[in-house]
C-alpha cells in the first residue's frame, strides 16, 4: 500500500449534492427576490432536508429525495416568512440544475484518464440525478449512478453503500469514496470504502464511526492522491 494508502483503487464513487453539485446556487440565482434570509433560508433548506432523511429511514417511511427535499422546502419558507408558491415551484426546479463546483470537471476526467471508473452514489432520486448531471454538463464524466431509490432508505444505511460494491463488482476497499458531508464520509469509511472527506468550508470534524484515510479541501487535490 503506498504511503496514502489510495493505489490499487478501481472506483471513484463521489457523493452528489455538496460534493459534485452545489446546493446553494438554487438560493443564490433566486437572491433578489428572497432577500436578506437568502443564506438563511439555503442553510435550512438543506439542515432541514438532511434531517428529514435521517428520521424517515429510522421511521421506515421512505419517500424519494424529491418528496423531502419538498417538504424541507416548505419548512425553510416558513420558517424565514416566505410564502410565495411561485418562488417555491422555481427553487425547486433549480434543484435539477444546480451549478457543479469548478473542481468537479477536471477531477472526474482526470480520474477517468487515470483509469478509474467513477459513479455518483446518492440520497438524490434517480430522476433529480440524472437530470442535474446532465444540465451540469457532467454526462459522459459520471460511468453510473447509484440511486437510493433502490435501497428504499438513506445515507449513512449500509445497504445505500453496498450498491456500489455489487455493480462494479469491486471490494469496498478498492473503492474511494468521496464526500464533503462529514456525516456521510463516516458513513462510507465505517462500510469500509476509501474515503476521503473534501472538507470544502473548513467544518470540524465529526465524532463518528469508521476511519476517514484523507481530508481534502477540495476535488482538485483528488488525482494527486490517487497517484494520478
Ligand atoms: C447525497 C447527499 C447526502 O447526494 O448530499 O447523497
Amino acid at each position: 500500500m503506498s504511503a496514502t494508502g489510495f493505489d490499487d483503487i478501481g472506483a471513484c464513487v463521489f457523493d452528489a449534492y455538496g460534493t459534485l453539485l452545489d446546493f446553494n446556487s438554487a438560493v443564490d440565482r433566486c437572491r433578489d427576490r428572497i432577500g436578506g434570509r437568502a443564506d438563511e433560508l439555503s442553510a435550512l433548506w438543506r439542515q432541514k432536508q438532511l434531517q428529514y432523511t435521517w428520521l424517515r429511514s429510522l421511521m421506515g417511511r421512505f419517500v424519494d429525495f424529491w418528496h423531502v427535499t419538498g417538504e424541507a422546502l416548505d419548512f425553510s419558507m416558513k420558517e424565514v416568512g416566505l410564502g410565495d408558491p411561485a418562488l417555491r415551484a422555481e427553487l425547486m426546479q433549480l434543484y435539477l440544475s444546480l451549478e457543479p463546483y469548478p473542481d468537479a470537471r477536471d477531477c472526474l476526467e482526470r480520474v477517468k484518464q487515470a483509469g478509474c471508473r467513477t459513479a455518483i452514489l446518492s440520497n438524490g432520486s434517480m430522476t433529480m440525478l440524472v437530470a442535474a448531471v446532465k444540465n451540469a454538463g457532467l454526462d459522459g464524466l459520471v460511468d453510473a449512478i447509484y440511486s437510493v431509490d433502490r435501497t428504499e432508505i438513506f445515507k449513512p444505511h449500509h445497504s445505500v453503500y453496498q450498491m456500489p460494491v455489487d455493480e462494479l463488482k469491486l471490494p469496498a476497499p478498492r473503492i474511494c469514496f468521496l464526500s464533503a458531508n462529514g456525516w456521510d464520509a463516516h458513513g462510507g469509511a465505517a462500510f469500509g470504502f476509501r474515503t476521503a472527506w473534501i472538507n470544502r468550508a473548513g467544518q470540524t470534524a465529526e465524532n463518528l464511526p469508521g476511519d476517514i484515510q484523507a481530508e481534502l479541501s477540495s476535488l482538485a487535490e483528488l488525482p494527486a492522491l490517487l497517484g494520478a
